[in-house]
């Protein structure tokens, strides 16, 4: 869940690596550091708890160098603290470790190597150093010892390693298991980075590793090995992507940017997915596969599962095909009874997440055919899937997800269609589903130009409150999840979306004077149930902001949705909860874009 960076041969090291990290921050952001060497004896060491702008300010002008590794974490063994922070060193000061992952026998390792040895650190990264050092001291090379302890490591393990030896200094030592890791591939000299967007200043030519691989890193080679030992040639792949792109540019706040980038999103998706005829451009194979399954499970964590949850509802209602969406952590060790013929999809932005990658690894040893959904190329989900469709959202820098999840739910609306008319559903022909989008994106724009309002009431409802409820039924039920999800990530105000009808059930018993309730009523069937519970907790002293879609709307409703089909409302209904949470979080003064002991990218179980 760390950022990784390093550099070999480049006198700019220190900046490559400083901006490298900025770029990276949004997968952990509570302490970092960095180690150069400029191959004539001088050395720095820098770390500093906090942001990399805590960390800029503490590199002075003097350090320099031409090699280089460095780190923003996300704390997994250990406090956030400069002790803690990474490149971890060896205590003869020999080797220098950065790590992304967890070390699940870090404590076995101790005990049975290392009893005479003092660790500076809480971490199970410093195991990791001091062990290298301990096995090169016995004379192995670095390399062998870099392997051997590798060999030691236990299979619920996940790291990228960078390792500089001091005594070998335009050298990195490279190694991945689980946690993504990219070489960047230079003009004279490399890089190593945990995502391409930390590197893009610098190449867009990259090479992905392998688990088991190791990589010898030097500024005009690059030698990659697999487990059996053996020299593995792999071509670099090119990334389009423009850095621009993952730039904030006039906004104050990434999350902000990315919630008025949807109506785009939604037109992108139809220019990228749906032909001037209306056809759907979607893999035949692909198509054919899920037509011969007989059962869909989406396995997803946080937003990306609740976007399976309207995904659901598309795959049943549109096509009647039959769909379970499950948590990727719970899938992984508690898996249901599958049917005869499954169709796994996974939904994930990054395309990293540990979770369900766990799952994924299982669905191939089981031979089981898969998509994945993704915002990221390349990336490890989708590298790993039998499929994959992209979301060509652009970079979602923020870590509280909004363009994604309206981009995974849009791209679950055309792959149903596709596979409707594929499945010859006489039905499907009624769904217009370039028609909807173009809907949702103009309803979109409507919503985000009235952000003006949503600060408001964001103001007056939800400024100084501890908790607050999302309730919707049925659709809105799924939607609501997800808006209590934003709420609670950005602003930490204890919100949950509940399922109206069961309110009454007990939690009603949280209701007091001026408790916050968004009343979300999309769907015509239970609109006037969903109603009546707002009435119920509106009587027990609750403050109720009611969203509703323009043919249920009231004249006192506060929020009107432009009009879409009830199937894809979660496209409009999302969009003020999603301003709702970040004024929250702005008027209370957070930074909206890296809230507390969050990440972007979950790559630990
Ligand atoms: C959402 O705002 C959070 N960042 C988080 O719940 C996220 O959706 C989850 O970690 C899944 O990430 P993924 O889509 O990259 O797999």
């Amino acid at each position: 869940m760390c950022g990784i960076v390093g550099v070999t041969g480049n006198p700019n090291a220190v900046e490559i690596l400083l901006n490298g990290l900025e770029q990276l921050e949004y997968r952990g952001y509570d302490s970092a550091g960095i180690y150069v060497n400029d191959q004539k004896g001088d050395d720095y060491l820098v770390k500093e708890k906090g942001r990399i702008a805590d960390l800029r300010a503490e590199v002075s002008a003097d350090v320099h160098g031409s090699t280089g590794i460095g780190h923003t974490r996300w704390a997994t063994h250990g406090v956030p603290s400069k002790e803690n922070a990474h490149p971890h060193v060896s205590n003869d000061k020999r080797f220098y470790l950065v790590h992304n992952g967890g070390i699940g026998n870090f404590t076995e390792l101790k005990e049975t190597y290392l009893q005479d040895v003092t660790l500076v650190s809480e971490t199970d990264t410093e195991v990791i150093v001091q062990l290298v050092a301990k096995f090169a001291r016995e004379g192995l090379s670095t390399k062998e010892a870099f392997k051997k302890v590798l060999g030691l490591v236990d299979e619920s393990s996940s790291y990228a390693f960078l390792l500089l030896d001091r005594e070998d200094p335009d050298t990195l030592y490279v190694a991945k298991n689980k946690s993504p890791l990219l070489i960047g591939v230079g003009d004279g000299f490399n890089v190593v980075c945990s995502d391409d967007l930390a590197m893009l200043k610098e190449t867009h030519d990259f090479i992905e590793l392998v688990d088991g691989e190791i990589v010898i890193l030097k500024p005009t080679s690059i030698t990659i090995e697999d487990p059996a030992g053996q020299v593995v040639d792999r071509k670099p792949f090119h990334v389009d992507t423009d850095p621009a792109q993952a730039q904030k540019g006039a906004y104050p706040f990434y999350m902000l940017k990315e919630i008025d980038e949807q109506p785009g999103v939604m037109r992108n998706l139809i220019k990228e997915y749906i032909a001037e005829d209306g056809s759907i451009k979607i893999d035949a194979d692909l198509l054919k596969a899920m037509a011969d399954s007989d059962r869909i499970y989406i396995v997803a964590a946080g937003t990306s599962y609740h976007a399976g949850l309207v995904g659901k509802e598309l795959f049943e209602k549109l096509i009647q095909v039959p769909t379970e969406v499950h948590v990727a952590s719970e899938f992984a060790y508690n898996p249901p009874l599958l049917s005869a013929k499954p169709f796994f999809i996974f939904l994930s932005q990054s395309g990293e997440t540990a979770d369900s990658r766990q799952v994924l690894t299982q669905v191939n040893q089981a031979g089981y055919p898969s998509l994945t959904i993704t915002n990221v190329m390349n990336s490890t989900l989708s590298r790993e899937a039998t499929y994959t469709l992209l979301l060509y959202a652009g970079p979602e820098i923020a870590v509280a997800s909004t363009k994604a999840y309206t981009g995974q739910i849009a791209l679950e609306a055309i792959l149903a269609k596709a596979l409707g008319v594929y499945k010859q559903i006489a039905t499907i022909k009624d769904f217009d589903v370039a028609a909807e989008l173009t809907k949702a994106a103009n309803g979109m724009q409507e919503l985000v130009d009235e952000k003006g309002k949503i600060e408001k009431i964001a103001a007056d409802m939800l400024k100084d409150t501890r908790n607050a409820f999302y309730i919707g039924r049925t659709m809105d039920y799924a939607i609501v999840q997800e808006a209590a999800l934003k709420l609670k990530e950005v602003s930490y105000i204890q919100t949950e979306g509940f399922a109206s009808g069961e309110l009454k059930h007990g939690t009603i018993a949280l209701i007091q004077e001026n408790t916050p309730v968004v009343a979300i009523i999309t769907d015509k069937k239970t609109a006037n149930h969903t109603r009546s519970n707002a009435q119920e907790v509106k009587a027990r002293g609750a403050n109720v902001l009611y969203i509703v879609s323009r043919d249920l709307a009231t004249p006192t409703d506060q929020i009107v949705l432009p009009e879409i089909t009830p199937l894809l409302s979660a496209l409009v209904a999302i969009v003020p909860t999603q301003l709702l949470a970040y004024y929250a979080s702005i008027q209370r003064g957070y930074d909206v874009d890296k809230p507390r002991n969050l990440a972007k990218s979950v790559t630990v179980e």
